[in-house]
């Protein structure tokens, strides 16, 4: 087999990426456009939408910015539909639009609790029902949904998004199997802490935070939306073809890297 061409491996498809104005979201989005993909960026605000169709469009590609809050069903069907009717078809979703603030269990208000469940797990349901309409009459299409390790291991102060994103597993992995046969794959991709203004301002706001998060990655480094949309590309190309219900973790091995037990021969 011939290594394929990734340089134009999107050129002639069509995505939508939501939380595209920002983060990885936004690197997604125009790593797509730079492998001649067209991207529909979705997010509340249109500013920053703006300014990631203008770096598509500078990557090579071709971006319109769409505004909507992924609570809403009727809204993100007709921000679906309408990208259809724009552009001629959908390939591709990246449910990447996320909700989350850090809170002990027991101060979470059940208007807490829905607002990030409804963004995470409602707002991904919501995406891919009305983008998989079109994906299962066309027989091809890929969904990647973003979501994080501690949907398995859990973390103290994410009850409500670890809760969200384990469903979103259980989603992917469900409907793998039921539209595998149909030509449509679903994975996930679990980045671990990403350089980004959002993450760094809340979960690692000053030095000693960083360096405590630096600490807890054994490759020793934060990771870039750049580094995360690559294997995110990846996984929506067909050099993944045969991928589907499969969870990529892009953490530089934090998760398994816990240290429960000290080296005794260490010294204090
Ligand atoms: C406790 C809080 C809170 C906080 C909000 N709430 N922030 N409770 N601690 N820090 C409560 C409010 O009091 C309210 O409940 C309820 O949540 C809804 O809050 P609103 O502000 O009215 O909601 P809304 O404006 O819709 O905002 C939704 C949001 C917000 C989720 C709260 O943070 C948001 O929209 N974020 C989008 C961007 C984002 O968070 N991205 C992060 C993705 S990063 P009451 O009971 O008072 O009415 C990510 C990766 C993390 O997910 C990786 C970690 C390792």
């Amino acid at each position: 087999m011939t290594a394929p061409d990734t340089r134009s491996e999107f050129a002639g498809r069509v995505a939508v990426v939501t939380g595209g104005g920002s983060g990885i979201g936004r690197a997604v989005a125009v790593r797509y456009a730079a492998a001649g993909g067209t991207v529909a960026v979705v997010g509340r605000r249109e500013e920053p939408l703006n300014e990631t169709v203008r770096l598509a469009e500078e990557a090579g590609g071709k971006g319109v910015a769409v505004t909507c809050d992924v609570r809403d069903p009727a809204a993100v069907e007709a921000a679906i539909d309408g990208t259809v009717d724009r552009f001629g078809r959908i390939d591709t979703l990246v449910n990447n639009a996320a909700g989350n603030f850090v809170v002990p269990g027991e101060n979470l208000s059940p208007n807490g609790w829905k607002a990030v469940i409804d963004i995470v797990l409602n707002g991904t349901f919501y995406g891919t029902r009305a983008a998989s309409k079109h994906m299962l009459a066309a027989g091809r299409g890929a969904i990647l949904n973003t979501i994080a390790t501690y949907a398995w291991h859990g973390h103290p102060g994410t009850v409500h998004s670890a809760a969200a994103k384990a469903g979103v597993v259980a989603m992917t992995r469900t409907l793998a199997v039921e539209w595998a046969e149909r030509g449509v794959r679903l994975n996930c991709i679990a980045p671990g802490p990403t350089e980004t203004e959002g993450a760094g301002a809340a979960l690692w706001p000053d030095e000693a935070a960083r360096t405590r998060v630096l600490s807890s990655v054994p490759a020793a480094r934060f990771t870039t939306p750049e580094e995360v949309a690559e294997s995110a590309a990846f996984l929506l190309s067909d050099r993944a073809a045969y991928i589907t219900g499969e969870v990529l973790v892009v953490d530089g091995g934090q998760w398994l890297g816990k240290s429960i037990y000290t080296d005794p021969g260490a010294g204090a």
